[in-house]
C-alpha cells in the first residue's frame, strides 16, 4: 500500500485531491491545522466514496498538526512507522492563502507558509522522503499583458501571498540544485480553483472570510448577501470587468494526480506547471453564466478597482497538457452548477 502525506489535505483542493488519491488505491495521511478547513471535510471525503460504494475509511488518516512545530510533522512519519507505512510523497497544499490578508498580516504569512514550508522539507529529508508536489499559485506571476501566462514569464509577485509562493519555488529550486540525483519536486501554479465534486459532499467552505468572487455569488444566491459588488468596470477588457481563468476543483485535483503520478514514474526532477484552462470568464460573464445555468438573480453594483487586482490573469496550460497527459475537463458551466449544488446542500457550509 503506497502512503501519501497531504499537508492541508482538510481544506478545498486538499480534500477534492485525498478524494482521488483514495480512488486511486492510496493510503492517505491528512496533516491539518484547521485554522482555514474543518475536520468534517474527511467525513465529506468519505460520504463521497460511499456515494460510489467504495468503503475506504480504514485507508485515511487525519492528524490534527501545525507545520510551525516541525515536532508535529515528525509525529506522522512517526504514526507511519509504527503502521509499517513508507511516506512515498507529500502533496503540500497547508498554508494561508488570502491575498488581501497576506497584505495586513506578512509575518504570520511568511511564518506559517514559509518557515512551515522549511519545517517540513527537513524532516521528509530526515525521513528520506524526496518526492512533494507543491501547490503555487498564479500570483506569482507580473501581470501586466494581455497575453496567456506561461512557465518562462517574468515572476514579479505584488503580494506577501506570492512572494511566499515564489520563495518555496526557489527554496525547492535550491534544494533540487544540492541533490538532482534525488529529489523529485512538482510546483503547481494555480490560476483560480472554484466549484466542487459534482455529488455536492465537498465544496469551498474556508473558514478564514473570503474576498473571492465565487463564494459571494453563491452566498448572494443563498439570500445570505445581497449584491455582488464588481471591483472596477473600467478594466481594459470588453466588457470593462475583469478577467481570469477559472478551473473546476476537480479538473486540479486531477491534476496533482497526474503530477504525483508522474513524479513517481520518472527519474528525480523539477518542474513549474500551470494549472489552469487557457480560457478568460469575465466578472459579468461570471455572474450571467451563474444566473443562466441556476436560473437564480445575483444582483450586483460597480465599484472602484480593488487594489492590487490586475485585468486578465489566463493560463497558457500547453506545458502541463503536454507533460501531464491532463486537460481540463470541465467548463465554466459545470462550475457554476456543481458549485451551487454543493452551496444548496451545504448552505450553512460544513
Ligand atoms: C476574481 C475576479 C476581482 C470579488 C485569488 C488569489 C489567487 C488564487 C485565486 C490562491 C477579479 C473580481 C472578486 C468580488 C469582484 N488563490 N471580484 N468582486 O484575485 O483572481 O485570485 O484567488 O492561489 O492567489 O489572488 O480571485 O476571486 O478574488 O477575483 O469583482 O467581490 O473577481 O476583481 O477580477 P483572484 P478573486
Amino acid at each position: 500500500m503506497q502512503s501519501i502525506l497531504v499537508t492541508g489535505g482538510a481544506g478545498f483542493i486538499g480534500s477534492h485531491t485525498c478524494l482521488l488519491l483514495l480512488k486511486q488505491g492510496y493510503e492517505v495521511f491528512i496533516f491539518d491545522s484547521f485554522i482555514n478547513s474543518s475536520e468534517k471535510s474527511t467525513e465529506k471525503i468519505l460520504l463521497t466514496l460511499q456515494a460510489e460504494n467504495l468503503e475506504l475509511r480504514e485507508k485515511l488518516h487525519l492528524i490534527k498538526g501545525d507545520l510551525k512545530d516541525a515536532k508535529d510533522i515528525e509525529k506522522v512519519f512517526q504514526l507511519c512507522l509504527k503502521l509499517k507505512r513508507m511516506i512515498l510523497a507529500v502533496i503540500h497544499f497547508a498554508g494561508l492563502k488570502s491575498v488581501h490578508e497576506s497584505t495586513l498580516e506578512p509575518l504570520s504569512y511568511w511564518e506559517n507558509n514559509v518557515s512551515g514550508t522549511i519545517n517540513l522539507l527537513k524532516v521528509m529529508k530526515k525521513y528520506n522522503c524526496k518526492n512533494i508536489v507543491f501547490s503555487s499559485s498564479a500570483t506569482v506571476y507580473r501581470t501586466t499583458s494581455k497575453n496567456l501566462l506561461n512557465e518562462n514569464d517574468i515572476c514579479k509577485p505584488i503580494n506577501p501571498y506570492g512572494n511566499n509562493k515564489l520563495t518555496i519555488e526557489n527554496i525547492l529550486g535550491d534544494l533540487f540544485k544540492k541533490d538532482p540525483l534525488e529529489w523529485r519536486i512538482a510546483c503547481l501554479r494555480y490560476f483560480n480553483p472554484v466549484g466542487a465534486n459534482e455529488l455536492g459532499y465537498l465544496g469551498e467552505d474556508p473558514k478564514v472570510k473570503t474576498n473571492n468572487i465565487f463564494p459571494q455569488i453563491t452566498k448572494v444566491a443563498l439570500g445570505r448577501m445581497n449584491r455582488i459588488k464588481i471591483f472596477g468596470s473600467d478594466w481594459p477588457t470588453p466588457d470593462g470587468t475583469g478577467i481570469r481563468d477559472y478551473i473546476h476543483v476537480m479538473d486540479v485535483a486531477e491534476g496533482h494526480i497526474s503530477t504525483l503520478n508522474y513524479l513517481l514514474q520518472k527519474q528525480p526532477q523539477i518542474l513549474t506547471l500551470n494549472l489552469g484552462t487557457g480560457i478568460g470568464t469575465s466578472v459579468r460573464e461570471f455572474i450571467k453564466i451563474f444566473e443562466k445555468v441556476n436560473n437564480v438573480e445575483i444582483p450586483f453594483c460597480v465599484e472602484e478597482r480593488r487594489p492590487g487586482d490586475n485585468a486578465f490573469v489566463v493560463a497558457d496550460n500547453s506545458l502541463a497538457k503536454l507533460i501531464l497527459n491532463w486537460a481540463p475537463k470541465r467548463n465554466i458551466e459545470d462550475i457554476c452548477r456543481d458549485g451551487w449544488n454543493w452551496q444548496l446542500k451545504n448552505p450553512n457550509g460544513y
